[in-house]
């Protein structure tokens, strides 16, 4: 016999699936336990979708640029504080309690190359719902993104070896947790993006340490390497840093006109004013030029600060005033004295 399909019983048809699907949830009957795993088809479903989405998502939502080779210092070493728990990392493997998750983690030197630079982005940047893969901590540091995607990148060559001399993980003392990025000598291991801090002065290291402890900064790398320190903690290794041989100490050098001068028709104060020993900015001479750059962008893009009239922040209003085509000058400038300070003691 025939049954008429009719629209009254594709309502109920559907109605009663949907209830069904309510009564099973409602009694529990959903299997939820991590240590069964999936089956075999649920992990391909779950995985190709998720694949699907990735490649959909990351080719109409990602920035131009999506790999930057030049960090690999701090992605590594935010690898290592961050992503190794779970994914594991060259001669390191995962924690076996993160390694006993559904799905755990896989190891990126085997996956990666399965995604192009895009999907990686994407991925990295907005994380994997139900997968327990976080998001990027922090929204508009594309720039960190862009680096973690180069480190991602390198992980299916690179060696043990050459993973512990990119975190320095070996490096033993007080502040390991810091070195691995600014070095033991506080000087940044030479990275563009990564600051000097050695002989900084003490109150402003402590000012930013803070800053990032309370995840108020942008910088998702700083809030986890000082995440869980203590306020006695952060001061020590202010006084640290701010002791060591370093910015205090860098050459005088021909400074740019708008340091010493600013741009009085363009209300742009003299950077001098503030950004010198006795004053309240931090020491910018032997600073690294792509880092210093790189802030001032940062606070020209930086739209929830645009009110003149808040003094505890006047460099969003003083990074606008000064000409676009200035910046990588003015940059480039300060940090002449830098290459000094690395033979320093
Ligand atoms: C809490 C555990 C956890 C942490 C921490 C974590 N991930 Fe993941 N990640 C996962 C899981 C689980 C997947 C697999 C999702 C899937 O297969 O659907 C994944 C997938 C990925 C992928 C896609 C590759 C693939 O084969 O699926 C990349 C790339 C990735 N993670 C990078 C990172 C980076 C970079 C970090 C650190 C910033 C990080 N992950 C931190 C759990 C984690
Ligand atoms: C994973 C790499 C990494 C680790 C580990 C790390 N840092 Fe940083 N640090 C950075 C980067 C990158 C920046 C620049 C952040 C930005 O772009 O805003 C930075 C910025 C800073 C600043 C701000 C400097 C300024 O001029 O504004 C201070 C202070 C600092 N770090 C101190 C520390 C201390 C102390 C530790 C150890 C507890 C530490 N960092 C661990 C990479 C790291
Ligand atoms: C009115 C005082 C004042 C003037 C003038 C001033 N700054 Fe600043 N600047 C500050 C203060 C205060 C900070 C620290 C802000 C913070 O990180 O919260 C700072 C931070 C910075 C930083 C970040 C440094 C670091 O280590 O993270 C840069 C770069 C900078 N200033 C560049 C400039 C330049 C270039 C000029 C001149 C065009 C200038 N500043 C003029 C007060 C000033």
């Amino acid at each position: 016999m025939m049954v008429k399909i009719t629209w009254r019983r594709v309502v109920f048809a559907l109605c009663a699936v949907a209830a069904l699907g309510m009564a099973v949830a409602w009694l529990g009957l959903v299997p939820i336990a991590a240590s069964s795993g999936h089956w075999r088809i649920t992990t391909w479903f779950l995985h190709w979708t998720m694949q699907n989405s990735a490649r959909t998502y990351s080719a109409i939502n990602t920035p131009e640029k999506v790999r930057d080779d030049d960090g690999l210092i701090s992605a590594a070493g935010h690898f290592r504080q961050a992503c190794q728990v779970c994914h594991g990392a060259p001669g390191v493997p995962p924690s076996p309690v993160m390694h006993a998750a559904t799905p755990h983690a896989p190891d990126l030197a085997g996956t990666a190359a399965e995604y192009t630079d895009r999907e990686l982005f994407w991925i990295v940047r907005h994380g994997i719902k139900y997968t327990g893969m976080p998001a990027w901590p922090e929204t508009g540091r594309d720039d960190e993104v862009r680096r973690m995607v180069s480190f991602v990148r390198q992980l299916p060559t690179m060696s043990p070896q050459q993973y512990r001399a990119l975190t320095q993980a070996t490096e033993p003392g007080p502040f390991a947790r810091c070195t691995g990025c600014h070095g033991a000598d506080g000087l940044g291991r030479g990275q563009q993006d990564v600051p000097v801090i050695a002989g900084q002065k003490r109150d402003y290291l402590l000012h930013a340490l803070r800053l990032h402890a309370a995840r108020k900064s942008f910088s998702a790398i700083m809030q986890t390497a000082v995440s869980g320190m203590s306020d006695p903690q952060l001061q020590a290794a202010a006084d640290h840093f701010a002791a060591m041989p370093g910015l205090k100490d860098a050459p005088p050098v021909a400074p740019h006109p708008i340091v010493q001068n600013g741009l009085p028709g363009d209300q742009l104060p003299a950077c001098r004013n503030c950004h010198t020993p006795g004053r309240p900015g931090p020491l910018l001479e032997g600073q690294r030029a792509g880092y210093l750059a790189e802030r001032l962008r940062a606070w020209r893009g930086d739209e929830t600060v645009v009110d003149v009239r808040k003094p505890q922040d006047p460099m969003a209003v003083i990074a606008r005033r000064i000409p676009e085509d200035e910046i990588d000058a003015i940059a480039t400038s300060l940090a002449q004295g830098g290459s000094a300070l690395v033979k320093a003691p």
